[in-house]
């Protein structure tokens, strides 16, 4: 049976009409002109930027398109095809721009798995962005906190560097499905926080989680990427956490750097859940 999205009003399924999504109460979402589907309540939240804005998604997009994670990628893609089903519902949690999004689902139909695959993403840049990408892929803007899909109707959810609710995961998973996270590990990106930093501080890895998952496995995927433009080097930046929390000053340091090798390393935790 396909997922549907529901209803972030009264939680009843959402059902296709043309353009426009619409449950038993008579809830209507349009779809947008690009194919995505807003479900978030914005009346919820006062914030006026929800998720990643054009500069930092376009940055995104032009790095990952040049290969620097295609290693994670691989990965990624390894982790789900390790316990297929013939029918499968996948959800990306804080997809983005779909880059990871569109490779899990082109490997899902290469290997003739039904696929069915949903996006989450609170930004609206991200999905017009992702939509153009890939038009097979099921998006939503909403918040990985509500997640509009129905309970137990997941077979494997992704979240690669995005934030989620562990209590959420486990809701939308079917028993035995798999949660596939992707995370910095401690030395990811040291050397370009050597180039701000006085002193570069290491990231925190914590590998704990709900008793409702079991671990599956843990895999280090580990390389030293050399960055030959400055444009790289610059959207790399824009992609981390560091660029807004970094003054203007310590910014600098960056813009006359024609050239960066520096590690990246990913962990991918993969759980079931029980
Ligand atoms: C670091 S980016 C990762 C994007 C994508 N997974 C990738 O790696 O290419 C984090 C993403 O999470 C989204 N995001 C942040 N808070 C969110 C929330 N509460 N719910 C859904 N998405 C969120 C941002 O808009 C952004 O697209
Ligand atoms: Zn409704």
């Amino acid at each position: 049976m396909t997922t549907n999205f529901k209803c972030p009003v009264c939680g009843l399924v959402l059902h296709g009409e043309g353009r426009t999504l619409k449950c038993e109460n008579n809830h209507c979402f349009d779809l947008a002109k690009h194919g995505y589907v807003n479900l978030l309540q914005s009346q919820k939240s006062s914030k006026k930027r929800h998720g990643d804005d054009t500069l930092m998604v376009k940055a995104r997009q032009d790095f990952l398109e040049k290969g620097y994670y295609n290693n994670l990628c691989e990965e990624l893609v390894k982790s789900v095809l390790q316990n297929v089903n013939r029918e499968m519902d996948v959800a990306d949690l804080g997809c983005g721009e779909c880059w990871y999004t569109e490779r899990v689902y082109k490997a899902l139909c290469e290997n003739n798995i039904n696929a069915t695959v949903f996006g989450i993403d609170i930004s609206k840049q991200a999905l017009i962005a992702g939509s153009k990408r890939c038009k097979a892929l099921k998006l939503a803007v909403a918040s990985t906190a509500e997640i509009p899909l129905p309970d137990e109707s997941c077979d494997v959810v992704i979240c690669v560097f995005a934030p989620y609710s562990e209590s959420e995961v486990l809701r939308i998973l079917k028993r035995g499905g798999l949660f596939i996270k992707a995370f910095p590990l401690e030395e990811h990106l040291i050397e370009l926080k050597a180039v701000i930093y006085d002193k570069p501080y290491k990231n925190e890895v914590s590998i704990r989680f709900d008793s409702g998952f079991e671990k599956v496995s843990l895999a280090s995927v580990k390389n030293e990427i050399l960055l030959e433009t400055n444009e790289d080097i610059i959207n790399l930046f824009k992609m981390t956490p560091y660029y807004y929390k970094t003054g203007k000053s310590d910014q600098q340091k960056i813009e006359s750097l024609t050239s960066l090798k520096t590690k990246t390393e990913f962990g991918v935790l993969t759980l079931k859940k029980n």
